[in-house]
């Protein structure tokens, strides 16, 4: 047994490693014979499957366009703007053999409306091993670059962790949390990553996705989102147009928004401003449903109201909008359950 395995692993790593496409079509057309008559011998062999582990090929990372559009109706509440940009932006920069640029969206909005939520529900259904994905990198601001006086070399850093991990697999995605947190001149530094450019130092960019997510921009929402509340119109007819002038000149003029005055505006290297409205009683009832389904428990409306009901909304007087989204829901399920 042994001998053998040790004969075909090497054909497989050489396959995960990408290698084999830059093989001359002859030695490939080779390989592909040689690897359809080990299939067979394979077959008998599963085992062997779980001993090779991820690597940066379709089998591993493609999007599921059917996936991504279900959770995005059934598990994300109140964000009908967000559900269809994101949508639209990720499975249309997915199908593109050639794109011009990295995918760069940046989502806004206040905290518990699902932010960090739909970065998870993109890796989940495009990458197999989701959130845990070797090509999936979360940054957080407070975590991975607290100290202001040490800005020039986070900005070192965080370049070289971004060429390094492209080079490994140029279908990397990475999450910047927490951006309103954010040295403004860091987020410049990654700048020439998100342009058009074919290659730098060898190294395209075109194929990463860059999420960045930001609670600034989040007041101009709900100013709009409240207005419309106060005409009485439906908040699924609010549209894109409706916020985005608003949101990007909010978030590039806020001192505090991580792209202060940033290039990355200026020069429309974001393909996306994705805003997140503020959520209502009845989908933080929908949250509280959800979670418990995912929990395996019967979905009981009562349990729900209960913990929809114990959270603070505002403004004050009309209590529209509440005020932590839907974050606090699973701790608040714990009490009542
Ligand atoms: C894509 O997602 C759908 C819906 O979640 C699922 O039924 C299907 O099996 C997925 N396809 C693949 C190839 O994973
Ligand atoms: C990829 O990014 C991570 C941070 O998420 C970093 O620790 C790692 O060193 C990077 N890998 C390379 C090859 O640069
Ligand atoms: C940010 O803007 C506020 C109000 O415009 C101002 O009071 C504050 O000093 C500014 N902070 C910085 C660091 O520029």
């Amino acid at each position: 047994m042994k001998p053998k395995k040790q004969h075909v692993l090497p054909l497989l790593l050489l396959l995960c490693s990408g290698m084999a496409e830059a093989l001359e079509p002859i030695s490939t057309t080779i390989a592909v014979s040689m690897a359809a008559a080990l299939t067979g011998f394979l077959a008998s062999y599963q085992n062997l499957f779980y001993y090779f582990h991820e690597c940066c090929r379709p089998e591993w990372i493609s999007l599921n366009k059917t996936g991504l559009k279900v959770d995005l109706d059934t598990k994300l509440f109140g964000q009908h703007l967000a559900s269809r940009v994101v949508l639209k932006a990720v499975s249309g920069f997915m199908t593109n053999e050639n794109p011009k640029k990295p995918l760069v969206l940046s989502l806004h909005g206040w905290t518990g409306t699902g932010k960090n939520f739909i970065s998870k529900l993109i890796a989940e259904n495009i990458y197999k091993e989701g959130m845990h994905s070797s090509y999936v990198h979360v940054f957080t601001s407070t975590l991975h670059f607290p100290h202001p006086s040490q800005i020039d070399a986070y900005k070192a850093q965080l370049q070289q962790w971004i060429k390094g991990n492209v080079t490994n697999c140029e279908r990397s995605m990475f999450i910047f949390d927490e951006m309103d947190k954010m040295h403004p001149g860091l987020i410049d530094s990654i700048k020439p990553y998100l342009e058009y450019y074919d290659k730098i130092d060898g190294v395209s960019y075109r194929k990463s996705i860059f999420v960045f997510l930001s609670n600034a921009g989040g007041e101009s929402i709900v100013q709009t989102a409240l207005e419309f509340w106060k005409a009485g119109r439906s908040r699924e007819d609010l549209e894109l147009k409706d916020l985005e002038t608003s949101l990007s000149l909010s978030v590039f003029n806020n001192n505090n928004s991580g792209f202060f005055r940033t290039n990355l505006i200026d020069k429309s290297l974001i393909d996306f401003f994705v805003p997140f409205l503020p959520l209502e009683y009845l989908h933080v009832v929908q949250c509280a449903m959800a979670e418990m389904k995912a929990r395996r428990l019967e979905p009981d409306r009562d349990v729900a109201d209960k913990v929809a009901r114990d959270l603070v909304y505002f403004p004050k007087s009309e209590r529209v909008f509440s005020v932590k989204g839907c974050k606090t829901i699973e701790s608040k399920l714990d009490y009542y359950t």
